[in-house]
């Protein structure tokens, strides 16, 4: 009975384009199924792991209720490469782990994901938006948008919403998120005939940054593009209105953090990012995942909370879909996701095993962060 029923409800889904509601699970109840986490959970951008782990343990917690029991092994780097390297060379040759959730920054990913790969283990980040990541081979998932677009969302909306053309940007040379992000916009920026009137680097943990503050307050920009992330874009931003710099203060996800307003306070407040999610949707599923979030933690979700729930329920899709879980099926079934409703919207995995979706723009208002606008990709 249990094999034509499963084969019933396979091709029931073949049929139907992001069939999600009829599950074949069955193959997934008495089995003790392992995955893994890799993540940064002390360090500087701790803020970021720490939510998508939560994120991932809400989709886990949901997924036991519904008869489904994975184990998540957590690993921290402390934002060191070296442990990144370590860890993930331990718990590939686990044979009983099927997927590894993670990493968050776009160096991390790009560090350990050619491990995964030649292990032939499905690796899924949540949140690494440098498109160099998913591209070092077939293995190797993640589920939001990439930076050529977020860069083209911020620049168009400069142009276009704030109608600035002199903007100067300051990124940090150590950082792939960083440096990508910073010319993707650009292009655009130029593409839209806007001017960049500076470019200024600086080094991840800088505490400093009057030197590169001074040229650009010289060029006089109407905004500065920051596409750092949260801790040094505040510590910039402070030093910048203390030395007298006016100009919008403009970024991408890597901003998403209460931290942010923590530490940068009124010099950040007015400032805008480009971001995967925002609490204000009127998206049911949306809603869901902010009610169900707020019960167990007491707090708001953000973008990476929300894509960390997201990932693990587009695994465990993944998971239901194959007829036998292996990482080779886990993986194939990986790149047929299509129209996964989550969190974030509606995921699609593209031929690249990458996902196209809006943004949205948020605008800093003291520690809550105001939905302006949603640019969808072209
Ligand atoms: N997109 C960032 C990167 O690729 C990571 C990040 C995502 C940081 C979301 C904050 C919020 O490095």
């Amino acid at each position: 009975m249990k094999p034509y029923f499963g084969a019933f409800v396979l091709m029931a889904c073949g049929l139907i384009s992001g069939c999600f509601l009829f599950k074949s699970s069955h193959h997934l109840k008495d089995q003790k199924i392992k995955i893994a986490f890799v993540g940064s959970l002390t360090g500087d951008t701790a803020s970021f792991s720490k939510n998508t782990l939560k994120g991932i343990e809400l989709a886990l917690k949901e997924a036991k209720k519904d008869g489904i029991q994975i184990e998540l092994i957590v690993k921290n780097n402390g934002g060191n490469p070296e442990t990144a390297v370590h860890n993930m060379n331990e718990l590939v040759t686990d044979n009983n782990i099927m997927a590894i959730l993670g990493e968050v920054s776009s160096g991390m990913s790009l560090t350990i994901a050619p491990i995964a790969q030649r292990a032939q283990i499905p690796m899924i980040t949540p949140t690494s938006t440098n498109p160099r990541v998913t591209e070092v081979g077939d293995y190797i998932f993640r589920i939001c948008f990439i930076d050529p677009f977020q860069g083209y969302v911020m620049a168009k909306f400069a142009r276009e919403h704030l109608k600035v053309d002199k903007v100067a940007v300051l990124k940090d040379r150590k950082s792939d998120y960083s440096k990508g992000l910073a010319s993707f916009f650009t292009k655009t920026f130029e593409d839209l005939s806007g001017h960049i009137v500076m470019d200024e680097v600086y080094n991840t943990g800088d505490r400093d940054f009057k030197i590169q503050l001074e040229q650009i307050r010289k060029t006089q920009p109407e905004a500065v593009f920051l596409p750092g992330y949260y801790r040094d874009v505040a510590l910039i931003a402070r030093q910048a209105r203390i030395m007298g710099i006016q100009a919008y203060f403009l970024g991408g996800d890597g901003w998403d953090s209460d931290q942010l307003f923590e530490i940068g306070r009124e010099a950040v407040n007015g400032s805008y990012f480009s971001n995967h999610f925002t609490v204000e949707s009127n998206n049911e599923n949306v809603q869901q995942f902010v009610k169900a979030y707020r019960e167990t933690y007491h707090l708001n979700p953000d973008g990476l909370s929300a894509r960390g729930y997201d990932a693990t329920n587009i695994l465990i899709t993944a998971m239901k879909n194959t007829k036998e879980l292996t990482r080779k099926s886990l993986r194939d079934e990986l790149a047929k996701i299509n129209n996964f409703p989550g969190a974030t919207g509606n995921t699609s995995i593209n031929s690249h095993r990458n996902a196209k979706k809006p943004a949205v723009v948020l605008k800093v208002e003291g520690p809550a962060n105001r939905y302006i606008t949603t640019i969808a990709p072209e």
